[in-house]
């Protein structure tokens, strides 16, 4: 594996491999066993939009495994006044060992892999976010202990989550339904990937359809980053695209949620329902740090 730059470019096996090692490096850290497999080297962080947990559980994941990231706002690069993507990998491939970037088109990073050197790590785009759902995967195993037989139901917006999230959660083996407004499905190019998944696959406008007997919900924010201007026609759309106590019941009894997160309580998520799920929400937003560990290891290491 050279890049993370969707879920799409994954195969079953690596993204186990990637989850067994987040494993490791997780328990490893619990029980202060160092590993600075990645001493001396430098990760750039490009971000083009904003982040908490992206950008905190980046750096001290760079730190902890002996090596630095530098944190490089849009609005210091020249990047941000017009640079070409072109030009600023081949420079900075010259000076680190690895870039995460999050930005809103997909092909600024995919042009970042092709024409740098070093490992790009998709932070985000408005296509994808494979460290979040690599992060999500990690947690359904930790909470269900297996993904096989299991069903994923994610309802709300299909945009980067629900792309990454399908993509996913099929290649492990999981079962997955969405619902979505039909004028917001996922990506077409997801919804091709879907059809050599037959029936393991289902997608509905209506959301107590899909969480029936589900065993993991997810959901996202039903306005994301870059697409503020449309927040009053999307509170339109999205309503009734909610998890809540209906859309609980539906699902099986012992049924855990997911939020990447940030979370609009009483949008796309109750109070009352997330405060039931913060365990799992919680550590979910804190398998952002041992994923992501396990992803850098893996493209930037030497020993690979
Ligand atoms: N979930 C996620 O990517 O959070 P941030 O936007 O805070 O990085
Ligand atoms: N879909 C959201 C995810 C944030 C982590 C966004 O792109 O803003």
């Amino acid at each position: 594996m050279n890049h993370l730059l969707k879920m799409l470019d994954l195969s079953k096996e690596e993204i186990i491999d990637i989850l067994n090692l987040a494993d490791q490096l997780k328990y490893e850290n619990k029980n202060g066993i160092q590993h600075h497999v990645l001493k001396g080297k430098t990760l750039g962080m490009i971000f083009q939009k904003s982040s908490t947990r992206t950008r905190v559980s980046f750096e001290t994941g760079m730190y902890q495994l002996g090596g630095q990231a530098l944190f490089l706002s849009n609005r210091d690069l020249q990047i941000g006044r017009g640079e070409p993507v072109q030009d600023t990998a081949r420079v900075l491939s010259r000076y680190l060992d690895g870039i995460m970037i999050r930005t809103f088109e997909q092909k600024e990073v995919e042009d970042l892999a092709e024409y740098g050197s070093i490992p790009i790590i998709n932070g985000l785009t408005d296509f994808c976010h494979p460290c979040q759902v690599l992060a999500d995967l990690m947690t359904v195993r930790e909470f269900k202990g297996q993904f096989d037989g299991l069903k994923m139901c994610y309802i709300g917006d299909g945009n980067n989550m629900a792309n990454s999230l399908i993509v996913g959660g099929l290649k492990v083996g999981m079962e997955v339904s969405i619902a979505c407004p039909n004028d917001y499905q996922p990506d077409p190019q997801v919804l091709e990937f879907v059809k050599q998944y037959g029936d393991k696959f289902s997608m509905t406008d209506v959301p107590l359809e899909a969480a029936k007997d589900a065993d993991v919900l997810f959901t996202d924010v039903w306005t994301s980053m870059g697409e503020e201007a449309e927040t009053e026609k999307r509170k339109i759309a999205f309503a009734g695209y909610q998890i809540n106590d209906e859309i609980m019941s539906a699902a099986k009894p012992d049924a855990m949620v997911q939020h990447c997160l940030p979370a609009h309580r009483e949008e796309e998520i109750t109070e009352k329902v997330f405060e039931a799920h913060a365990d799992e929400i919680f550590e979910e937003a804190e398998n952002r740090l041992h994923a992501q560990k396990a992803v850098m290891v893996r493209v930037m290491s030497d020993k690979k």
